[in-house]
């Protein structure tokens, strides 16, 4: 995994792989979505390589030995809606007992501004550490809104989960909160004028869902 400060590009060749199979506009929705419940689990593999462990005794069928569980903060996975689904189904095979919030927010078309449109998180954010997700960071206004009323709930340790990222989100979110690490498997070239990732993959939400 290539890491930069607070930006870890998973760049394995698999996440490789799959991610040019996605940009391809020839790709179907179906395999579209199969290859983004791939990717996640790949990358919240990486994502999830600092979960503490706390020592368990166990018997396998020849003797008793001293194994390792996942311990501490329990887990809270919050989906900005609508592209952010696309994450759910990897992260809780990887992590089943994960709970899981959703933040309804769409880009504004003329100004690109989020606008909020439904909010459920977990009662007991404070105890757990929270991995926001959304597929792309693109002028990172809609990030860092989740991120804000994430923070607003007191939550745990805070990280955020895309696929694919560009210089001009990074640099606004970590201006917004110079905290919170950003995963994803690329940081593309740029945005274009109407707020699209270059070269990018599309429009997540259509790619997934099948809506245009
Ligand atoms: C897309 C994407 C992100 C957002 C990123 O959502 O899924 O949520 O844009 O852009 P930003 O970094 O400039 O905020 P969109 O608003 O198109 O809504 P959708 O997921 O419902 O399609
Ligand atoms: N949202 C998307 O779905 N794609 C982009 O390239 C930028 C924002």
């Amino acid at each position: 995994m290539a890491k930069n400060d607070k930006v870890h590009i998973i760049d394995h060749p698999l996440v490789q792989h799959k991610l040019t199979i996605m940009r391809d506009k020839k790709t179907p929705t179906k395999e579209f979505r199969d290859l983004l419940r791939e990717i996640s689990m790949l990358l919240g593999y990486e994502l999830l390589r600092d979960l503490k462990t706390e020592e368990v005794e166990i018997e396998t069928p020849l003797e008793k030995m001293k194994g390792r569980h996942i311990a501490g903060k329990k887990l809270c996975i919050v989906s900005i809606l609508r592209a952010g689904n696309g994450f759910l189904d990897g992260l809780l095979q990887l992590v089943p007992s994960a709970r899981v919030g959703h933040i309804g927010l769409y880009r504004d078309p003329d100004t690109l501004v989020p606008v909020e449109y439904y909010l459920k998180l977990p009662e007991d954010l404070p105890s757990r550490q929270v991995i926001v997700v959304d597929p792309m960071l693109a002028t990172g206004g809609s990030a860092i809104a989740a991120v804000d009323r994430v923070k607003e709930q007191d939550a745990g340790e805070v990280k955020l989960l895309c696929l694919l990222a560009c210089p001009e989100g990074v640099k606004a979110f970590h201006e917004a909160h110079p905290d919170i690490h950003i995963y994803t498997a690329a940081v593309d070239r740029e945005l274009n004028d109407h707020g699209y990732i270059l070269p990018g993959i599309g429009d997540a939400g259509d790619r997934i869902f099948g809506t245009k």
